[in-house]
C-alpha cells in the first residue's frame, strides 16, 4: 500500500502532466462525412420519449416510404437514451427499458435494413436532459459507441464547467485553441482511436465562432440554438447561415439543425422553403417528424431527386452562396442564391414577404452566368419553364422558394 505522502505525490505528478499537455489536434475522418448527412432524428418530434419500438418503426419508415432509395441513411438517437449513472466500470449504460437489446442489438437491426445508427452526448459533465456527459469521459465513451456499432454521434454542449468556459478572446485569436473547441477536440481524438469511422457532429449552437474551425475537428456544427416548428426559425437559420457559407465543401457543413417538416404548422410554402434552404446550403438533413404520420404533399419535398442530387453532388461540394440580384430590394432575409452542381448553374429564390409577389431574375446578376437566352427548369416539377432572354420574370407565393436550373 502506498504513504499517504507517496499518494499525494503521485497525484501531484499526474495532473500537473494532464493540465501540461498540449491540448489534441487530431482530424476528424475522411472515411465519412464527405457530403452533409441525410437521415432522421428523433428529438424534435418525441423528445425523451425514445426507444427501441419507435426507432425501429421510424427505420422500416425509410424503406417503406423510399427514404432509404433517395438517400436517406442515418437513424439518430438523440438525449435520454443512458441511465443516469455510469457502470463501476465507468461506461455508460443503454436503460434496459428503453433498449430491450441495448444499442448494439438495435444496431444490428438498423445495420440489417442497411441503415445506418447515429447516437448523442455532451461535452460537458451532463446531457441537457441530466444523463452522463463525455467531457473527461472521451476515450471509454468512443471506444463504447464505437463497440456498439455505431456510426455518428451528435456531441451537444450542455453543463460545461466553470472553468472550461470561454475568454473574450481565445489565445492568439485563433477560435481553434478557445476552452470550447478544445472540449470538443478532446472527442475527435478519441474517435481517431477507434477502427470504425463515426461522423462526429458539434452541436455548439454557433458558438465560438465555429465555421472557423469546425473542419478541423468534426464534419459539421450547429450554427444556432434549437430549431422550432415555425417560420421565424427558418428564417433565423437561413439568415445567420448565410455571411458563413464560404466554410462548407465535402467534410465541412454548417448544421441548420433537425428538420421541422411534418411539425407544428408550417405550410407547404414554408415547408419547401425549410427543404431548399437547408439542402442549397449543404447543411445535413435529419427529418425530425414521426415519420409514420408524413404527409404525401411533405413527403414528395423531402424526397424532391433533384433538390438531393444539389445536396449530395459527388463532385461539388460547395453551396449555393447569397448574390445581389440587381432591380430587387435588400431584404433582412436573404432571398437570392445560386450555385453550380454537376447539373448546371441552380438559383434559388424566397419570397420572405407577406403576400404573393413578382419576382424578376436577371441573369446578368447571377454569379458565372452572365446575360443571353437560358432554359429555365423547374427543379421541384422537374420540368422545363421554357426559354428567355436576360431575365425571368415569374410570380412566387410567400414564404415560397423557386428552385431554378439554367442551362
Ligand atoms: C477543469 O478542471 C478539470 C478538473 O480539475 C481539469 O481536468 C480540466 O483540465 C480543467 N479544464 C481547463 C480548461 O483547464
Ligand atoms: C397550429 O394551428 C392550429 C389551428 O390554427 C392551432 O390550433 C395550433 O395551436 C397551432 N399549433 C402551433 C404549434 O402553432
Amino acid at each position: 500500500m502506498l504513504s499517504p505522502s507517496l499518494v499525494a505525490i503521485a497525484f501531484a505528478f499526474c495532473s500537473a502532466s494532464l493540465s501540461n499537455a498540449a491540448p489534441p489536434t487530431a482530424t476528424p475522418t475522411q472515411a465519412v462525412g464527405k457530403l452533409p448527412a441525410l437521415g432522421w432524428n428523433n428529438y424534435n418530434a418525441f423528445g425523451c420519449n425514445v426507444g427501441q419500438t419507435t426507432i425501429l418503426a421510424q427505420a422500416n419508415q425509410f424503406i417503406s416510404l423510399g427514404l432509404k432509395t433517395a438517400g436517406y441513411q442515418y437513424v439518430n438517437i438523440d438525449d435520454c437514451w443512458a441511465l443516469r449513472s455510469r457502470d463501476s466500470s465507468g461506461r455508460m449504460v443503454p436503460d434496459s427499458s428503453k433498449w430491450p437489446n441495448g444499442i448494439s442489438g438495435l444496431a444490428t437491426q438498423i445495420h440489417n435494413l442497411g441503415l445506418k445508427l447515429g447516437i448523442y452526448s455532451d461535452a460537458g459533465t451532463e446531457t441537457c436532459s441530466g444523463y452522463p456527459g463525455s467531457l473527461g469521459h472521451e476515450a471509454i465513451d468512443a471506444a463504447t459507441f464505437a463497440g456498439w456499432g455505431v456510426d455518428y454521434l451528435k456531441y451537444d454542449n450542455c453543463f460545461v464547467p466553470a472553468n472550461w468556459t470561454d475568454a473574450k478572446t481565445p489565445p492568439g485569436g485563433d477560435w481553434y485553441n478557445s476552452n470550447s473547441a478544445i472540449r470538443y477536440r478532446q472527442m475527435t481524438a478519441a474517435l481517431d482511436q477507434q477502427s470504425r469511422p463515426i461522423q462526429f457532429n458539434l452541436c455548439i449552437w454557433g458558438q465560438a465562432n465555429v465555421w472557423e474551425w469546425g473542419a478541423k475537428v468534426g464534419h459539421s456544427w450547429r450554427m444556432t440554438g434549437d430549431a422550432t416548428a415555425a417560420w421565424s426559425f427558418v428564417t433565423t437559420a437561413i439568415t445567420s447561415n448565410a455571411p458563413h457559407l464560404s466554410s462548407v465543401n465535402f467534410y465541412s457543413h454548417n448544421d441548420m439543425d433537425m428538420m421541422e417538416i411534418g411539425n407544428g404548422n408550417l405550410t407547404i410554402a414554408e415547408q419547401r422553403t425549410h427543404f431548399a434552404a437547408w439542402a442549397m446550403m449543404k447543411s445535413p438533413i435529419l427529418l425530425g417528424t414521426d415519420l409514420t404520420k408524413l404527409s404525401a404533399q411533405s413527403l414528395a419535398i423531402v424526397k424532391n431527386a433533384e433538390i438531393l442530387a444539389f445536396h449530395q453532388d459527388p463532385n461539388i461540394g460547395t453551396p449555393a452562396m447569397q448574390f445581389k440580384n440587381s432591380g430587387s430590394p435588400t431584404t433582412s432575409v436573404p432571398e437570392y442564391f445560386a450555385g453550380k452542381s454537376s447539373a448546371g448553374t441552380h438559383v434559388f429564390v424566397i419570397n420572405t414577404g407577406g403576400s404573393t409577389s413578382s419576382r424578376t431574375l436577371n441573369f446578368a446578376s447571377v454569379p458565372g452566368l452572365g446575360s443571353g437566352t437560358f432554359t429555365v427548369h423547374d427543379m421541384w416539377s422537374g420540368k422545363d419553364i421554357g426559354k428567355f432572354t436576360n431575365s425571368y420574370t415569374f410570380s412566387l407565393g410567400s414564404h415560397d422558394t423557386a428552385a431554378l436550373r439554367l442551362k
